[in-house]
């Protein structure tokens, strides 16, 4: 696991969590904050050499290869897909939809348009929030159903119990996050967290 502790990410972080951040600042914020997190994820991608000229003489340049797969969990996860797709601006874009049983804190699922094989797939998985981990977990099932042989997790905010849920999971995985909370409160938010990212990323608690 990697906690990004650059400090421009960390005062996004900060005013993300205030509960005065309006939902047009919230999405801008986590859009940049994705940037960082992207930035630090994407770092091992492998790449190739290509022969170029300047205007001066002939020289080298770099190319990032591999067939880049996006797939945010939704909805909140489609809050860092912008970002993702401008540092990868040839990756694929998969979607799962999922959301919280407010009662039982399990994953129901509504919607999977993912690749049928993934076996040549870098997977990034999207989603600002690790609580319970249980969306996160359900995710990586359907990944490892489908042959992918990796992920990495880009998450916002993680609780400890999401990170000990994934670390069984049977396909190697990282995780980069911006930080680790103290853990989950009786309903299944994480504290101090940031609230429903999905609500506060579209407006959605009054619906
Ligand atoms: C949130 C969040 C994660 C999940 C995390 O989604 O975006 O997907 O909860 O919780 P867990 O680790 O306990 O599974 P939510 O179910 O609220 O759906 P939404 O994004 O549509 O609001
Ligand atoms: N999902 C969220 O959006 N926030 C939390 O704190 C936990 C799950």
């Amino acid at each position: 696991m990697v906690v990004c502790s650059h400090p421009l990410l960390q005062e996004r972080l900060g005013l993300l969590r205030d509960k005065e951040c309006s939902e047009k600042e919230f999405r801008r914020l986590l859009t940049e904050a994705t940037y960082m997190l992207g930035y630090e994820a994407t770092r091992t991608l492998e790449t190739t050499s290509y022969p170029i000229e300047t205007p001066l003489q002939a020289t080298t340049a770099q190319a990032v290869v591999g067939n880049s797969l996006l797939i945010p969990i939704l909805r909140a996860g489609l809050g860092m897909v912008d970002a993702m797709l401008q540092l990868l601006p040839e990756a694929m874009v998969g979607h799962i939809g999922l959301f919280r049983d407010h009662d039982t804190l399990l994953p129901v699922e509504y919607y999977v348009k993912i690749p049928y094989d993934l076996q040549d797939k870098q997977v990034f998985l999207l989603d600002p929030m690790l609580a319970t981990g249980g969306s996160l977990a359900y995710a990586l099932e359907l990944l490892e159903q489908r042959r992918a042989a990796s992920a990495t997790l880009i998450t916002l905010v993680s609780a400890p119990e999401g990170i000990r849920r994934i670390q069984n999971a049977s396909i190697p995985l990282r995780l980069f996050t911006a930080a680790v909370d103290s853990g989950l409160n009786d309903l299944g938010y994480i504290v101090p967290g940031l609230g429903d990212a999905g609500d506060r990323l579209y407006r959605s608690s009054s619906f």
